[in-house]
């Protein structure tokens, strides 16, 4: 029998998801169908209950519920934890497993297939809300020299460096205003502020960009994000959020089938669908 698998949010009806993992269905034989599900923003929990009533067997969270996924998981990963969100439900004899393959997704996504080396370099990570937060683990597991979290409200970028100071594993993590970054320059700066949303950019002093430098948005869309697009003055190396999206879409999928998809081919379609 067919296995099913969901993605849940409100909005929902914009996800590619559905179209990522049947491409992984078909490339790996595997036998699942994938669907939007819309939640009420006030039952998601309900909604979550019911599907897996029916026989399903895992569900991909996204906006807006990635902490109410988290506090609903009987049991969640360490990744999870750290995020505080969760954005892969497993359905198991044990009731939900609750884990986070955003972070895991964006680390694949710049190494693997930007093919830029994530060790001994000057990080900047722009934001301190959920997005920025699943991303600072994974980022330090990849031995950075350093880790500078940055936000238009410093406190919540301090209060972030100090909750992962433990975790730190020899890098220099530390926090700062964006007016703070003058003068300062770094190899890879990824934002994880929602700015884009509001089709703006965060407000960063011009120069932070070393020589050779990249500059990652976590959002993706049709032409530049804002973002990339003050980025392009002093950056060579631009990058969205499309290949992140592929590569926690191949997690989850691995975690659910324990069959890991290619995803470059999927990512290429992608791509020129974009285009
Ligand atoms: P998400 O789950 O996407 O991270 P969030 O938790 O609401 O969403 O966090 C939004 C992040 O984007 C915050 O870091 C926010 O900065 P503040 O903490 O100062 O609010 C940041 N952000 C949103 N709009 C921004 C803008 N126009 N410029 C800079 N940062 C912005």
């Amino acid at each position: 029998m067919t296995d099913r698998y969901a993605v849940i949010g409100n909005p929902v009806a914009h996800s590619k998801s559905p179209l990522i993992h049947a491409a992984f269905a078909w490339q790996t034989d595997e036998d699942i169908a994938y669907e939007a599900l819309l939640a009420p923003l006030d039952g998601f929990a309900a909604s979550v209950r019911s599907f897996v009533a029916a026989g399903g067997r895992g569900l991909n969270v996204t906006v807006p519920f990635k902490l109410e996924a988290w506090q609903l998981a009987d049991q969640r990963s360490a990744r999870a934890e750290a995020a505080k969100a969760v954005n892969t439900l497993i359905v198991t004899p044990q009731g939900l497993t609750g884990d986070n393959t955003d972070g895991v997704g964006l680390v694949r996504d710049i190494t693997a297939n930007l093919g830029v080396t994530l060790a001994g370099k000057r990080l900047l990570l722009l934001g301190a809300g959920g997005a920025a937060r699943g991303a600072i683990l994974p980022l330090l597991d990849a031995w950075p020299a350093a880790l500078l979290i940055a936000n238009r409200t410093a406190e919540k970028a301090h209060a972030l460096a100090a909750e992962f100071a433990p975790q730190s594993q020899g890098a220099a993590l530390s926090a700062a205003s964006f007016e703070e970054l003058a003068g300062r320059q770094f190899d890879i700066v990824i934002n994880a502020t929602s700015a884009s949303l509001n089709d703006a950019a965060p407000n960063l002093p011009v120069g932070i960009y070393a020589s050779g430098a990249l500059a990652y948005d976590m959002m993706y869309g049709k032409g530049l994000t804002p973002f990339l697009h003050a980025a392009q003055a002093g950056c060579a190396m631009l990058a969205d959020g499309l290949g992140m999206l592929v590569e926690q879409a191949a997690e989850s999928f691995f975690l659910w089938r324990g069959v890991r998809p290619q995803t470059a081919p999927v990512l290429a379609w992608l791509r020129s669908e974009q285009a």
